[in-house]
């Protein structure tokens, strides 16, 4: 069995990289739904003006190969990849000396994971996802606290709103970077070819 620990370890032969699915090494880094809070992720699309666009977001969950994440149908990010569904997202874990880079195409996701992934989100999260709105965004403070508190005491229970969308992004290309204490960071980069990945073994 592969760990991410003897995958990266300092002792690791860089031919040893190319015996790696990364799809399997990236399921070890990303926590399970439930195990941890979810990753923040840098996403990164492309503008109508040729210009990326980047922001965080969280990264609802890792499935079948692809990183998904949850966002509103009005946003800026989501009129982007509408133009051109393409974007890079970064995970960076600074504390244990790891980051992992990939960039491809984006699709919608299922409205059964959207559905779950909404049920996962803290109350908090859950009350954003109605009440980010540009009305109440342009109240004042008091006004904003008060349609907040009034929404939350009328509605004990929440679905998605209509506007809560996903997505998923399925990797071309995967760039696993990882910290060494002892020595210089490294990374691997794995390549889609077809049905197969090429990797090359990078300085950090
Ligand atoms: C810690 C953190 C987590 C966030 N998570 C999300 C998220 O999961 N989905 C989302 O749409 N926006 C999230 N945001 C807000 C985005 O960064 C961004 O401001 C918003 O989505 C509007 O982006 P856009 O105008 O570029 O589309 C998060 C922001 C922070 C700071």
């Amino acid at each position: 069995m592969i760990t991410s620990s003897t995958v990266f370890g300092h002792d690791c032969e860089p031919a040893e990289y190319a015996e790696i699915d990364p799809v399997q090494l990236l399921s070890m880094w990303i926590p399970a739904p439930g195990d941890a809070p979810p990753p923040l992720m840098a996403l990164a699309t492309i503008a109508e003006d040729g210009y990326p666009r980047a922001r965080h977001v969280l990264l609802s969950e890792y499935r079948g190969g692809a990183v998904y994440f949850h966002t509103d149908a009005t946003s800026a990010k989501v009129a982007e990849l509408s133009v051109n569904p393409r974007a890079a997202v970064t995970v960076a874990w600074p504390e244990i000396g790891r980051q992992v880079s990939m960039y491809g195409d984006i699709t919608s996701s299922e409205p059964q994971l959207d559905q779950a992934v909404y049920a996962r989100r803290g109350r908090y999260l859950q009350l954003l996802a109605w009440l980010n709105t540009p009305e109440i965004a342009a109240l004042d403070p008091a006004r904003r606290h008060a349609a907040w508190a009034r929404f939350d005491a009328e509605h004990p229970r929440l679905e998605p709103p209509p506007n809560w969308v996903g997505f998923a992004l399925e990797p071309k290309e995967l760039t696993f970077w990882r910290g060494d204490p002892l020595g210089p960071s490294q990374r691997t980069r794995y390549r889609r070819d077809k049905d197969r990945w090429t990797v090359e073994v990078l300085p950090g």
